[in-house]
């Protein structure tokens, strides 16, 4: 079930806190915002400490303009990109893929050596088990929408640099609310540290909600596909990951259903 942007009109605050439950922005006037810290609640959550926006020019100037960009010329975008150094040795920007409506969203660290020459994530043998992953929980590839951190293949897969990620993250932050995911899984520490703004080790982040955005929108950390291949043992982890992320997106999708309920009561 999605809403579409209706005219504006005065909430109470219960419509406010029912539209907040289902991760529905509400937008007024800007005030200047008070400083706000990165920290993980006593229920498990974060809030998103992203940066604030630099000058023009630079990776985040580039935002101004990203943010407001649909999928092709965002596409377009991604694939003419030439912010920071990986775009000197890649052989094709690796966009995304999947369905773009959809009620989850994986994202990863960043394109390896197959993705890098087919231009699409998750393709080679950590994809395969992606996919055994998703399949597990009754998802197949094609229902969720599957992107990474950095849409350029750092050479020898190193890990991304921050400079990388910063020139990369207005890409990704317009994915994300393009598609508006009822829950992200961010798979390995790269991308979960990345997308939550945290150096908490992956161990500490499994079995914890966390949230993306100003939209609020669950996230789920779980181990790398690439990880568990080496080490299969963690698979038991990953499936126990799996199961919870299940049960935080039915959990909002009850709330959701409630709080529509409510606000449609208030409303007669
Ligand atoms: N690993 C990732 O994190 N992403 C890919 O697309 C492929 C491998």
């Amino acid at each position: 079930m999605r809403e579409g942007k209706g005219p504006e009109v005065a909430l109470s605050k219960r419509q406010r806190q029912c539209l907040d439950i289902m991760g529905i922005p509400v937008w007024s006037l800007r005030t200047p915002p008070a400083p706000r810290a990165a920290g993980i609640s006593r229920a498990g959550t974060v809030s998103d400490p992203r940066p604030a926006l630099p000058a023009e020019g630079g990776p985040d100037g580039e935002a101004g303009a990203v943010s407001t960009l649909g999928w092709e010329a965002l596409e377009a975008r991604v694939a003419a990109c030439t912010l920071c150094e990986l775009h000197r040795t890649r052989t094709r920007t690796v966009f995304g893929v999947g369905n773009r409506s959809a009620e989850w969203m994986i994202i990863g660290e960043a394109p390896g050596a197959d993705e890098d020459r087919q231009g699409e994530p998750f393709v080679g043998r950590a994809g395969q088990l992606l996919n055994e992953m998703l399949l597990a929980v009754g998802l197949k590839r094609e229902a969720v929408y599957i992107a990474n951190i950095l849409k350029c293949r750092p050479p020898s897969n190193r890990d991304p640099r921050p400079e990388e990620v910063a020139s990369c993250e207005p890409y990704l932050q317009r994915q994300v609310s393009l598609v508006a995911p009822r829950l992200i899984l961010a798979v390995g520490r790269v991308a979960a540290q990345n997308l939550l703004k945290t150096d908490t080790p992956i161990g500490a982040m499994r079995g914890r909600q966390y949230h993306y955005g100003e939209a609020r929108i669950p996230v789920v950390v779980t181990y790398h596909p690439a990880y568990l291949l080496r080490s299969p043992r963690e698979k038991r982890k990953a499936w126990e990951d799996l199961k919870f992320a299940m049960q935080v997106y039915e959990a909002r999708q009850k709330a959701c259903r409630k709080a529509c309920r409510e606000t449609q009561g208030e409303g007669t």
